[in-house]
C-alpha cells in the first residue's frame, strides 16, 4: 500500500450546512441563509427577504456552533489528521463591505481551531463556500462588480492575519468552476438570482456570468498573493467540482464534445488558478460566442502571480456526454448528463464510479503535476436507524472502500495525492436539496428535514471502519 506516512485523512464540511446560529453574535445574512428546503425533484428557492413562515435549513443546520467541542472530539476519536470547514464570511463581515471585522465572529473560529489543534487536527479552511454576504449581493450584484474583489481580499487578509499561526491549509473559493456551468447557480458568485430582485436587470447571460467569474478568480489570486506575504508556509488550493465526463459513444462527435465540455467545465478555472493564465481555447470560446470580458492588464499580472500550491477538488460521480437525443439521463453534483450503462446509481441518481476517480487523478496529475488533495467525496443516502439504535451503512463502507482502492492504484502509478476529506463527515444539510435526510456522515445527527429532532450525535457502522482505515494509513479497508 502506498499512502504517504503523513497522508491527511479527515472529513469536510461547510459553515452554512453545519453551524446554524445564523443570527447570533453579530452575524449577517449570507446568500445560503435565503434558501428554502427542497427535495428530490423539488428545487430550493432563493427568497430575497426572509419569510417568517418558511423553514430555512442553514439557520439551525446541525448547530455545530454550540456542539463543536463534542463534534471535534468525535473526529479526533476517528483519528482525523485534518478537518475541512469554512469560515462564514458574514460572521466576520456581516454586510461584506465593513472596514472593521466582527470580533465575536473571529473569536468563534479561534475556539474551533484551538479545539482542533488540541487533538493534533489540522484545520483546512475554505474562505467562501457558497456563503457570500447578502449585503454584497444586494449592493454590488456580487462579483459582477469589481468592488467585490477588494471586499473579499479584505476579508481573506483579516482571516490570514488572525489565524496565521493556527491554520496552514486554505482554499479561497469552493467549486469556483460552478460559474462555467451553463445552468450554474448564480448565487454562488453573489449574482442576483432570476426574479429575486424584480427591479434590477437580471444578469443571467453568459457575458455577465463569466465577467463575475473573472472577478472572483482575480479576488482569489489577490488573496493568495497577500497570504504568502503573511505566511509563506501557507498551503493554498483551488477547489473544483470535478465533473468527470466520458463520451457516451465512440462517435467522433461525442468524443469531440466531451473534450470541449471538459475544458470549459473542469479545466478552465483550474488552468487559471494553477497555471496563472486563461487557456488559449477559452479565449477562442469567448470569441465565438461574442463574449467580451473587461480584463485590465493588471488582472493578468495578478492571475500570473497568485497561483495555488495544490489542486484541491471534489469528486462524487461521473457523467456521459453525447449528441444523441433522448439518451437516458443521469443526475449529478451541480450538473447531470447522459447515463453510463456500465455504472450503478445511488438513490439520488448519482452514478457511482471509483475507476472514474482513478482516471481523474491520473488526468489531473498528468496536466498539472502539483500535489492533489480530494477535499470532498462520499455517498448521500437516507440512512435507517435500526430498533437497537444502530445505523448499518454498509453501502457507504463499500463506496469508500472502492474509492480508496482507486486512490491507491493512482498513487502506485505516480500520482502525488496528499490528502482526503470525505464530504459531510458528520450528517449535515444537503447543499443541493437543503434536506437533512440526504446523509453522508460517519456520525448520525438526529434531525429531520423540518429541523425537528434532538440533534443527538451517534456513530454509524462506518465510524469504526474509517477509524481503522486512518489508523492503518489506508491499509485496512
Ligand atoms: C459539493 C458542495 O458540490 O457537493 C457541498 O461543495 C455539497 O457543499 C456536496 O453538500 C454534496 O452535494 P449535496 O447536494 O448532496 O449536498
Amino acid at each position: 500500500m502506498t499512502f504517504k506516512d503523513n497522508f491527511l485523512w479527515g472529513g469536510a464540511t461547510a459553515a452554512n450546512q453545519l453551524e446554524g446560529a445564523f443570527d447570533l453574535d453579530g452575524k449577517g445574512l449570507n446568500v445560503a441563509d435565503m434558501k428554502t428546503v427542497g427535495g428530490r425533484g423539488k428545487s430550493r428557492v432563493f427568497t430575497p427577504t426572509l419569510d417568517l413562515e418558511t423553514y430555512y435549513p442553514s439557520h439551525k443546520a446541525i448547530d455545530f456552533y454550540h456542539h463543536y467541542k463534542e463534534d471535534i472530539a468525535m473526529f479526533a476519536e476517528m483519528g482525523f489528521k485534518v478537518f475541512r470547514l469554512s469560515i462564514n464570511w458574514s460572521r466576520i463581515f456581516p454586510q461584506g463591505d465593513e472596514l472593521e471585522p466582527n470580533e465575536a465572529g473571529l473569536a468563534f473560529y479561534d475556539k474551533v481551531f484551538d479545539e482542533c489543534l488540541k487533538y493534533g487536527i489540522e484545520p483546512l479552511v475554505t474562505l467562501s463556500h457558497f456563503e457570500i454576504p447578502l449585503g454584497l449581493m444586494e449592493k454590488y450584484n456580487g462579483f459582477l462588480s469589481r468592488e467585490t474583489i477588494d471586499h473579499f481580499v479584505h476579508y481573506a487578509t483579516t482571516c490570514f492575519e488572525r489565524y496565521k499561526n493556527k491554520v496552514k491549509y486554505w482554499i479561497t473559493f469552493n467549486e469556483l468552476n460552478f460559474g462555467t456551468m451553463p445552468h450554474g447557480e448564480l448565487t454562488v458568485l453573489g449574482l442576483h438570482p432570476k426574479g429575486a430582485f424584480p427591479l434590477d436587470e437580471i444578469p443571467s447571460n453568459e457575458q455577465n456570468r463569466f465577467q463575475a467569474l473573472h472577478h472572483a478568480m482575480v479576488a482569489s489570486a489577490k488573496a493568495i498573493i497577500k497570504a504568502k506575504e503573511i505566511n509563506p508556509n501557507f498551503e493554498i488550493g483551488c477547489m473544483m467540482a470535478h465533473i468527470t465526463m466520458y463520451p457516451l459513444t465512440s462517435s467522433p462527435e461525442d468524443v469531440l464534445q466531451t473534450k470541449e465540455y471538459d475544458l470549459l467545465v473542469n479545466k478552465f478555472v483550474s488552468d487559471v488558478q494553477v497555471r496563472g493564465k486563461y487557456p488559449a481555447l477559452i479565449e477562442g470560446y469567448f470569441k465565438n460566442k461574442n463574449i467580451e470580458l473587461d480584463i485590465p492588464e493588471e488582472d493578468l499580472d495578478i492571475l500570473a502571480k497568485g497561483t495555488v500550491d495544490m489542486y484541491t477538488f471534489s469528486y462524487y460521480m461521473t457523467i456521459c456526454v453525447t449528441q444523441q437525443h433522448g439518451a437516458p439521463a443521469s443526475m449529478g453534483n451541480l450538473v447531470g448528463g447522459a447515463a453510463n450503462p456500465y455504472l450503478e446509481s445511488s438513490e439520488y441518481g448519482w452514478q457511482i464510479d471509483p475507476i472514474g476517480l482513478e482516471y481523474t487523478l491520473i488526468d489531473l496529475y498528468d496536466r498539472y503535476e502539483i500535489p492533489l488533495f480530494i477535499v470532498e467525496n462520499g455517498l448521500g443516502m437516507e440512512d435507517e436507524v435500526a430498533a437497537d439504535g444502530s445505523i448499518n451503512d454498509d453501502y457507504r463502507i463499500a463506496y469508500f472502500k472502492a474509492h480508496f482502492e482507486a486512490m491507491n492504484r493512482a498513487i502506485e502509478k505516480g500520482v502525488d495525492l496528499i490528502g482526503y476529506t470525505s464530504w459531510g463527515c458528520i450528517d449535515l444539510i444537503s447543499a443541493g436539496t437543503g434536506e437533512m435526510r440526504k446523509r453522508y456522515g460517519f456520525i448520525y445527527v438526529d434531525m429531520d428535514n423540518d429541523g425537528k429532532g434532538t440533534l443527538k450525535r451517534s456513530k454509524k457502522k462506518s465510524f469504526d471502519w474509517y477509524k481503522e482505515v486512518i489508523a492503518s494509513n489506508g491499509q485496512k479497508l
